[in-house]
This record gives C-alpha cells, structure tokens and sequence, in this order.
C-alpha cells in the first residue's frame, strides 16, 4: 500500500514553532517516526511538505498518477481557508484523512471550520506527532476495508 503524507504551511518550523502547542519534535523527526512506523506496517509512505497552497493542491492532484491509495494531510492554517485544497481532494478519487497535531476544538473558534472536514474519510486532531501515525492507521483500514 502506498500512501502520501502531506505537510502543510509553518509545520516546516516544528521544533521551535509554539512548541507548548506543538511539542519539541521537529518535522523531519516527526518524518522518521512515520517512516518506521510504516516500516513496521509493510507499507509505503512518502512525505512532502509546503508553504503554498498551489504546491499542496499540485501534489494532491498528482496522486492518482502516482498509485497513491489515500493521503494524510495535515494543511495546517489552509484546513481554515482553503477551498482550493478542498476541490482538489473532491477532484481526486483518493480517500482523505485529516490531521492536526493540536485539538482545533481546544482554541481559537476560527480554527473549530474545516473546509476539509466533510470531504475526508475522517479526521484525527490533538495526539501530537502521534495524530500522523492514527492518521495512517486510519487510512490503512479504509483502504483495505475497499478492497
Ligand atoms: C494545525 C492546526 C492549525 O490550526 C494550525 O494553523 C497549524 C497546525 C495542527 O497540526 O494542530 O498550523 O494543523
């Protein structure tokens, strides 16, 4: 099984960004720990981080030519906005799984939207880099439940 893990805007700066938030790992100790993780399942999984939402959008819709079976996507402060994530991943027949490292239900109320939300199989919000791996987790039962 192959499957993508997309990073969105500023989690390039985990480590130091907001880490009473976030935690102290940084984005590629967080990359590590999925890659063992993926190890131990017998599956493969690519990572890819971006600032811009074009990049995020351009890399979802490369997916389905690339034998991605789902994505776990992280699109950061974009979950909030971004309409253009959201047709993409309505444009790609590839199940979705939604995650946040903090519980969005837990701060400010103009992060409690997701524009995502009601287009991913599911989502996985406030377990810190663990968020990934039940990301994962999830998303490898839902493919294997379609097959
Ligand atoms: C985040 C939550 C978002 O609200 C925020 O903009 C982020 C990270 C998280 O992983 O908790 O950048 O997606």
């Amino acid at each position: 099984m192959r499957i993508w893990v997309l990073h969105g805007p500023n989690l390039n700066l985990l480590g130091t960004r907001e880490t009473a938030l976030y935690g102290k790992l940084t984005l590629s100790e967080i990359n590590g720990e999925i890659a063992t993780f993926a190890e131990t399942q017998g599956i493969k999984v690519e990572t890819f981080q971006s600032n811009s939402e074009g990049a995020l959008v351009d890399r979802i819709q490369a997916a389905p030519h690339s034998g991605v079976e789902a994505i776990v996507l992280n699109a950061a402060a974009y979950t909030h906005t971004s309409i253009a994530i959201r047709d993409a991943l309505l444009a790609v027949n590839i199940p979705a799984v939604e995650v946040h490292l903090s519980n969005i239900y837990r701060r400010e109320s103009f992060r409690h939207q997701s524009r995502i939300a009601d287009v991913v199989v599911g989502q996985v919000s406030g377990f810190g880099p663990q968020s990934y791996l039940l990301g994962i987790r999830g998303a490898m039962a839902f493919v294997s439940s379609k097959k």
